[in-house]
């Protein structure tokens, strides 16, 4: 399937929906045990089923998440992909931000990323340098696009203050059920300020699809949609809203794909907005910084 894409008024373009790593080869350590295969068939995949956006870091399992997309892309054709690494909190100096970035393009084997992400803020290192570092990766051609992720608001306009490259996403925890963006008004500013919130843990790892609130019925019953989809249409029917989650499942993937090419109604947003229950202000793995 030819996965829907969002674009930025520069003509900036993403995939509204993109896979998920982490927890491939391990979490923050790398896992001896892992079932390597199983990940990189994952996202082989993912990638036969057309989806192109891959979302990594080199904070997961050490880098050995990165080795394991490297090994799973090399196939295919790179200039196809979107693909999408961080930068760690630990590496935000100038001289750092760099060398970083030459080690995930090493462990990915390819010569540049799609999209380039600082992890989380460092309040330890004067941002200007991090934010200069970004300008000549991009200069440089190892990255062609800028991005943030668990940034307030304020630190979004804070970094775009310091680069005149567009800062063309943030990506943040944000569900039916995990709010910050909304509470502390990051998703409306990123709407009126033309810049992508992607949604990470869009099921909150599953949990979303147990015990079922009679809201979520009611929606997959209108839409003929399993919860997960209703879950993940939410989010991508929102302007300027696209999402990555992770599977290496077949049977969940083909289901997430279902996910795209429609839209729900206004309204129904609005319902889920409002009236899912037990909504959380901040979220209990990242908040905004
Ligand atoms: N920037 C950041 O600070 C940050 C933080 C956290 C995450 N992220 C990124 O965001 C991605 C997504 O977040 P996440 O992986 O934490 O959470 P998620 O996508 O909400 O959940 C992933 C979990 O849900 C399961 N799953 C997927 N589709 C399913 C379905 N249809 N039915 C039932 N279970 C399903 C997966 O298991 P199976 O593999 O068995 O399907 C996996 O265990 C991450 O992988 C990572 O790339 C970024």
């Amino acid at each position: 399937m030819k996965i829907p894409t969002k674009k930025l008024k520069n003509g900036f373009e993403i995939p509204v929906y993109g896979l998920g790593t982490w927890q491939m080869g391990g979490r923050e350590n790398h896992n001896l045990e892992n079932d390597d295969n199983k990940d990189i068939q994952g996202i082989k995949d993912a990638i036969n089923n057309g989806i192109t956006h891959i979302d990594t870091a080199e904070k997961y399992a050490e880098g050995y998440t990165e080795i394991l997309v490297g090994k799973a892309i090399k196939e295919f054709d790179r200039s196809k992909l979107f693909l999408v690494s961080k930068v760690r909190k630990e590496n935000l100096k100038y001289d750092d931000v760099i060398n970083a970035c030459k080690k995930s393009l090493e462990r990915l084997q390819t010569d540049y990323l799609d999209l380039y992400l600082i992890h989380f803020y460092n309040p330890e290192v004067p941002f200007e340098d991090t934010m200069r570092a970004m300008d000549f990766l991009k200069e440089s051609g190892l990255i062609k696009n800028i991005g943030v992720c668990n940034f307030t608001k304020e630190r979004l306009a804070e970094a775009q203050s310091y680069t005149k490259n567009k800062i063309v996403c943030n990506q943040v925890h944000y569900n039916l059920i995990f709010r910050e963006p909304e509470r502390k008004c990051l998703l409306e500013y990123c709407q009126n300020n033309d810049v992508f919130l992607n949604a990470w843990r869009p099921i909150q790892y599953g949990d979303l699809l147990e015990n079922i609130p009679p809201i979520l019925s009611e929606m997959c019953d209108k839409y003929k949609k399993t919860p997960a989809q209703i879950a993940f249409n939410w989010l991508i029917s929102q302007p300027y809203v696209i999402l990555i989650s992770k599977t290496n499942n077949h049977e969940h993937l083909e289901e997430n794909l279902g996910a795209l090419g429609w839209e729900m109604e206004k309204e129904d947003i609005e319902r889920l907005r409002n009236e899912f229950p037990n909504q959380k202000d901040i979220s209990n793995a990242v908040p905004l910084g």
